[in-house]
C-alpha cells in the first residue's frame, strides 16, 4: 500500500493541520509501503511569497513533521521542487483536466477572492499539480483534512480520464479523511477553520507555542452562552473543543460528553489546554533541537528525493510512452 500526503510550507503549523492531517501521516507511516510525504514549495508560490524566506519554511515544516514522529528512515521525505517529475506529470494530467472542474475547486474560489493584485494562473491549475503529486507515486491512500476532499475526488477524475483514454496507466487514489478532527475550527471564529492565512493568532493553536499561550487561547475560545459540554449545532465553539480532546486521548466525543456531563465550561476548558499541552510539548521541544541544523534537514531533503525520484520516473516511463510523448522505448 503506498501512502502519499502534502504539506504546504506557508508558515508556522497548528493544531489543525496537526490532529487532521500529521496524526494521519503517522498512521500512514506504519502501514505505508512506503509513505511519502512531500513538503510542496512549488503549490506555495501560486500565491504571493517572500523567494528569500521560502527555503526556511521549508526546513521550519520539515523539523516539525520529524519532530512530530515522521521518520526520515522508514518515510521518504522531500522538497516537490527537487523531483522534476511532479511539473512534468502535471503538465501532462492537464491534458485530461476539465476547465470547468477546476473552476468549480471552492479553495480556487476562496483563495482567488482573497488575491488583491494577481490571480495567477498557477492558482488555477494548482489541482492538477496536487493530483501530480499523488498519481507520479501510483499512491492508494491520500490522508489528509477534510478541506483537501475536493482535491482527492479531482485526481481520482483525472486518474480515471487518464487511463480510459491511454490504458491503465494510473492508480486511482483513495483520500483518508479522520471521522473526527478532520476539521479542527478557529478558536475565536469557530464558524471557520483554523487556518495560518485566515484566522487572527488569538484563534490559532500553533504547533510550537509556548504553554502560557495555549492555555490561554483554549481558556478564551469562543463558547455559547449555555453550559453543557455536548456538541451541536447551536454549539460550534464547544463541540471543536470536545472533537480536540477526543483526539487527543484517542476517545470518542460523545465519551468526552460523558464525561463532563454536569461540570461546566471552566474545569472542561482546563482539560481541554492541559490535553493540548501534553501532546504539543515533546513536538515543541524536539522541534527546537532539529531546526538550527539546516545541513541535517538538506541531508534528509536530498536522500528523500533521490527516492521519490526513482519511483515517480518509472510512471513517467509508462506516462509518456501511453501518451506518445518522446522517442521511441
Ligand atoms: P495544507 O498545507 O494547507 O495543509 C496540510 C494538511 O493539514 C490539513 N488541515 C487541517 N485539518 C484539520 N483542520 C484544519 N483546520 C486544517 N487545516 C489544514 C489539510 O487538509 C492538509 O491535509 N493542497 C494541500 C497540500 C498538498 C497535498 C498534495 C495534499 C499538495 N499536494 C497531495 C495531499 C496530497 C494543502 O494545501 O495542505
Amino acid at each position: 500500500m503506498r501512502i502519499f500526503s502534502g504539506i504546504q510550507p506557508t508558515g508556522r503549523k497548528h493544531l489543525g493541520n496537526h490532529i487532521g492531517a500529521v496524526r494521519g501521516y503517522l498512521e500512514g507511516q506504519d502501514r505505508g509501503d512506503p509513505a511519502i510525504l512531500c513538503v510542496v514549495d512549488l503549490h506555495a508560490i501560486t500565491v504571493p511569497y517572500e523567494p528569500a524566506r521560502l527555503r526556511s519554511l521549508v526546513y521550519d515544516t520539515l523539523a516539525m513533521l520529524i519532530a512530530s514522529g515522521l521518520d526520515p528512515d522508514r518515510s521518504i521525505l522531500f522538497r516537490q521542487s527537487d523531483v522534476h517529475e511532479h511539473t512534468e506529470l502535471s503538465w501532462l494530467l492537464s491534458s485530461v483536466t476539465a476547465h470547468g472542474d477546476l473552476n468549480r475547486m471552492t479553495q480556487f474560489k476562496e483563495k482567488s477572492a482573497a488575491q488583491r493584485e494577481l490571480v495567477s494562473a498557477g492558482l488555477f491549475l494548482y489541482p492538477v499539480l496536487q493530483a501530480a503529486d499523488v498519481l507520479a507515486y501510483r499512491a492508494h491512500e491520500v490522508p489528509v483534512g477534510d478541506d483537501q476532499r475536493q482535491h482527492v475526488e479531482l485526481m481520482r477524475d483525472i486518474a480515471e480520464r487518464f487511463n480510459t483514454a491511454y490504458g491503465e496507466v494510473l492508480v486511482v487514489p483513495e483520500h483518508r479523511i479522520p471521522s473526527v478532527g478532520a476539521r479542527i475550527m478557529d478558536l475565536q471564529q469557530p464558524g471557520r477553520k483554523m487556518s495560518t492565512t485566515g484566522s487572527e493568532e488569538r484563534g490559532l493553536i500553533f504547533v510550537d507555542d509556548e504553554e502560557k499561550a495555549i492555555v490561554k487561547k483554549v481558556k478564551s475560545a469562543i463558547t455559547d452562552s449555555g453550559g453543557e459540554v455536548r456538541r451541536g449545532p447551536d454549539k460550534p465553539g464547544i463541540t471543536n473543543l470536545i472533537d480536540i480532546l477526543a483526539v487527543i486521548r484517542g476517545v470518542s466525543p460523545e465519551a468526552v460528553e460523558r464525561e463532563f456531563e454536569g461540570q461546566g465550561y471552566g474545569s472542561f476548558k482546563e482539560a481541554v489546554a492541559e490535553a493540548v499541552v501534553d501532546v504539543l510539548r515533546p513536538v515543541r521541544e524536539r522541534y527546537l533541537e532539529l531546526r538550527p541544523d539546516e545541513g541535517a534537514l538538506e541531508a534528509v531533503l536530498g536522500e528523500g528525493a533521490d527516492r521519490a525520484r526513482s519511483l515517480a520516473a518509472e510512471t513517467l516511463a509508462d506516462v509518456r510512452r501511453a501518451m506518445g510523448v518522446g522517442p521511441p522505448a
